[in-house]
């Protein structure tokens, strides 16, 4: 150790002799904004949203419109990480111990501030399954007998925990199917009518994007019908923040399950779980740690993906230059440009609503009457084979399989009519 930091050290200025991590801020070279553009407008802007696909690299293979699995980093957030990466493996334990709790809090404090909640209301977790996971399987106010909902937009992980609460808590566990064509108060409808079949319901999943065909779940009405009859919802918003212009509050839900690593463009490995205040009682403390109404007892505890957190601040910093309702007009721009056109091709179902509340990047479609998971995936198959286009099967709606697209704040309209051809060809065979 060199003596000026031993002096240091000594000194008690421990802060002060570790590496400087925070790094300074980031912003994209983008275009001005003109003044008094609203995001409809922003969202036609071609020499902006060009300027913004070029902070992102792109396959050359393939035309990719898969992009909910997750979100691309913009390059200035993979250049962070990777620097953060290499202090991280440098100083290991130098820095992992004594520097990383402060800077995890402060990419925790910036993620709670984007989501409008409190720092004590969220922890990070590695994505939505863990923090979804742990809202589920931990919910503790169910009662042998009382009953359970989820619906077959929900999101396989959190079917399988949703069910598992049979077996954890003795519930009864039902489902519904949301209708299909799916309106508004359709949708709404659907979840009264279940509150109503069963009186002994006392939680509820609700996924708020879901990634089968991409609709903007009701949440708030949903949960506001729910309260009244005190029932709980658990949110699953791993699609909703970063792509639509929300924040955690508007859900009027007490327990959340978050991504930031889809739509924000965080690294693979950060997502977030939300507990209202005062509710942290309410979820089991994770495996046994102590009970207490710290929230981050509700997580796992163990060695984390520290360059992943600490790039967050940067990623939420990227995501704020932008602006949330700037990149859901862009995203609705891009989703209605296919779908459209889609809908206009005779044998091609589209299963999207043009509803704005009901809409979000995500889309799906399928050859009409062909709705099996072998169809789905000859579909996806030909596409790629064919065409050289990138979107992946989905199965579980009740209605059957289907294809989903989904454009980034990156994609080009080009390609968007690249998938309008294909399909007008794929419908013609
Ligand atoms: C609706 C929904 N919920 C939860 C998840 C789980 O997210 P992750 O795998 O990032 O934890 C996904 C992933 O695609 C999803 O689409």
């Amino acid at each position: 150790m060199n003596p000026q930091r031993r002096a240091l050290l000594r000194a008690g200025s421990l802060a002060a002799a570790l590496p400087f991590t925070a790094g300074a801020a980031l912003a994209l070279p983008l275009p001005a904004v003109p003044v008094g553009a609203t995001p409809d407008v922003l969202a036609t802007n071609q020499a902006y949203w060009q300027a913004v696909a070029a902070q992102y690299d792109h396959p050359a293979d393939v035309i990719q419109l898969d992009n909910a699995f997750w979100g691309s980093m913009a390059r200035p957030v993979l250049e962070h990480y990777e620097q953060q990466l290499a202090m991280v493996n440098r100083d290991n334990a130098w820095y992992a111990r004594m520097r990383f709790p402060a800077d995890f809090e402060a990419a925790r404090a910036a993620a709670a501030r984007a989501l409008g909640v409190a720092t004590d209301e969220i922890v990070l977790t590695r994505g939505a399954t863990e923090a979804l996971q742990v809202l589920i399987a931990g919910y503790n106010r169910l009662q042998p007998g009382d009953t359970v909902l989820y619906a077959d937009i929900d999101y396989d992980n959190m079917i399988t925990v949703t069910r598992w609460l049979q077996q954890r808590r003795g519930a009864e566990v039902v489902h519904i199917a949301v209708p299909e064509p799916f309106t508004h108060d359709n949708v709404i409808a659907a979840y009264a009518d279940a509150m109503a079949r069963h009186p002994k319901l006392k939680l509820m999943l609700l996924t708020h994007v879901n990634h089968r065909n991409g609709m903007v779940l009701p949440v708030a009405e949903i949960s506001r019908l729910a309260r009244e009859r005190g029932i709980d919802v658990i949110v699953d918003t791993a699609h909703g923040f970063g792509q639509l212009d929300m924040t955690i509050p508007d859900l009027q839900a007490d327990f959340a399950g978050i991504n930031l690593h889809k739509w924000i463009g965080a690294p693979v490995g950060v997502g977030a779980a939300y507990i209202k205040r005062g509710r942290v009682a309410d979820i089991d403390p994770w495996l046994g740690e102590k009970a207490g109404d710290d929230i981050r007892s509700r997580v796992h505890t163990g060695t984390v993906n520290f360059a992943a957190y600490l790039s967050l601040p940067k990623a939420l910093e990227l995501h704020a230059q932008i602006g949330v309702a700037n990149k859901q007009a862009r995203l609705r721009l891009l989703r209605n440009r296919w779908v459209e056109a889609a809908r206009a091709i005779d044998g091609i179902e589209v299963l999207a609503s043009s509803d704005p509340r009901l809409t979000s990047a995500i889309a799906s479609f399928r050859l009409t009457g062909k709705s099996s998971v072998a169809d789905s995936y000859a579909l996806s198959k030909q596409l790629v084979q064919q065409h050289g286009i990138f979107a992946v099967p989905r199965d579980g709606l009740a209605s059957g399989a289907c294809v989903r697209v989904t454009p980034g704040i990156f994609t080009p309209e080009s390609h968007l009519d690249k998938l309008v051809d294909a399909l007008r060809k794929v419908a013609r065979t």
